[in-house]
């Protein structure tokens, strides 16, 4: 529901397999403004919520965002909170205009970007919910029903014992690799 302001934007956009030109950009970066109105005027404490989330997604804690150019504790919490997890879905995906990265090169980028792109203190909270984070991320992705298991979800299964779904994946692994 973040990018519930993409709906305005043309699949010429959206499908691009290349990199976006600068007349493009200055369209994509409407989608905040564009999903925080669509959800306005709700009554609904979660739909309020959702107000602020699709307007404030894409602000940077070094003010370098968009759409307001928002620094620091200025951005709504959750706001900072989706941003992390919104830019950590896109790494380890695919799309369009490139592959899914491996996890190990999302983490890593992910850490890089703390104190710019990132509330240091939401990063690590994101680390502190690894298993947790890594379990919704093997049931929802995109493609969760074909996901190779990776070396990283393996090692983070036994790092994690109290995931029960890690946990599982890594039997289910440990089964594939004697039965082959
Ligand atoms: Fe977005």
């Amino acid at each position: 529901m973040h990018d519930i302001g993409k709906l305005a934007l043309p699949d010429s956009i959206l499908q691009k397999a290349g990199p976006l030109n600068a007349e493009e950009w200055a369209v994509v970066k409407r989608h905040p403004l564009v999903g925080a109105r669509i959800l306005s005027g709700s009554d609904s404490d979660i739909i309020q919520l959702a107000e602020i989330v699709a307007l404030t997604h894409h602000e940077k804690w070094d003010g370098s965002g968009y759409p307001r150019g928002l620094k620091g504790e200025d951005i709504p919490l959750v706001g900072r909170i989706v941003a992390i997890c919104d830019v950590f879905d896109a790494l380890t995906v695919r799309r369009p205009y490139k592959p899914a990265f491996p996890l190990k090169k999302a983490y890593s980028i992910l850490r890089e970007s703390s104190g710019s792109h990132f509330d240091p203190a939401v990063v690590q909270a994101f680390f502190a919910a690894e298993a947790e984070i890594l379990r919704t991320h093997c049931s929802y992705g995109d493609d969760s029903p074909n996901r190779p298991l990776t070396p990283a979800i393996i090692a983070a299964s036994i790092a994690h014992p109290s995931s029960p779904h890690l946990l599982a994946v890594h039997a289910q692994s440990v089964d594939d690799a004697s039965s082959s």
